[in-house]
């Protein structure tokens, strides 16, 4: 059963499930803790948006306003991703904040042309340092846990941007050598996922999810 609330009337604002301590606004308290603290959230009455509510409500959003995001926000973003888990905690990750259009042109070119890349106000580009991760795990570490890693702090993106009340859409389509070129990648360093980021211009749609009967067994396959 997914949450079927319309992007709009979602409250831009998480709240941890487990422990309210180990929210980043939390542990970073003044800041922090004043940016969740979205308008749009306080005029709704909402004061937080439950996990369960992000995960199920999220939606990948394709167009976006032409409203800048403030950059307190975005850091935001990136802060979350940074508590993501991590194989040996190695954090083998960097995070390009694209907002020049030129770069975002290129990105955009990178993608297939794909136009959510050129028209959002910021695309995060999340990148795999393999350098970092090799000397410690060798080949796992390089072909997998990096990717992982990556992606998980990629998921946290999206959700916290969702719980702020933007709409964000991964991208793994696109060209990896042009797009190490468009943020000037160092050697060792892939960018894997595109995250355009912006206040959505449109109410996704539903999207269908596989039944548990599916994809859940017990014990063994
Ligand atoms: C690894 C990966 C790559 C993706 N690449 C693209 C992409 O290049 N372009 C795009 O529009 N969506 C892309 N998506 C988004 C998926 O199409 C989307 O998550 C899926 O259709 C489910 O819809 P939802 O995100 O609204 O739940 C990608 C998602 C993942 C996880």
């Amino acid at each position: 059963m997914f949450v079927s609330s319309p992007v709009e009337s979602l409250s831009p604002h998480i709240g941890s499930v487990d422990s309210k301590a180990h929210h980043p606004a939390v542990l970073k308290q003044g800041r922090s803790l004043r940016l969740l603290r979205h308008p749009a959230n306080v005029s709704q009455g909402e004061d937080r948006m439950e996990l369960s509510e992000a995960i199920k409500g999220r939606r990948s959003i394709r167009k976006y306003k032409t409203q800048p995001i403030p950059s307190e926000t975005v850091q935001l973003l990136i802060e979350a991703a940074t508590y993501a888990p991590s194989a040996g905690n190695i954090q083998p990750w960097h995070f390009i904040v694209a907002e020049d259009p030129a770069v975002k042109k290129k990105l955009a070119e990178a993608a297939y042309n794909q136009a959510q890349v050129e028209q959002a106000p910021a695309v995060i580009v999340v990148c795999a340092d393999e350098q970092q991760i090799s000397p410690r795990y060798g080949s796992r570490g390089k072909n997998l846990y990096c990717l992982q890693d990556t992606a998980a702090a990629t998921q946290n993106i999206l959700l916290i941007a969702y719980s702020l009340g933007l709409g964000t859409c991964w991208i793994g389509a696109f060209n990896e050598e042009q797009a190490k070129q468009a943020v000037n990648a160092p050697e060792g360093v892939r960018p894997v996922a595109m995250i355009p980021v912006g206040y959505p211009d449109v109410v996704p749609r539903q999207r269908m999810r596989k039944p548990l009967n599916d994809i859940m067994r017990y014990d063994t396959f």
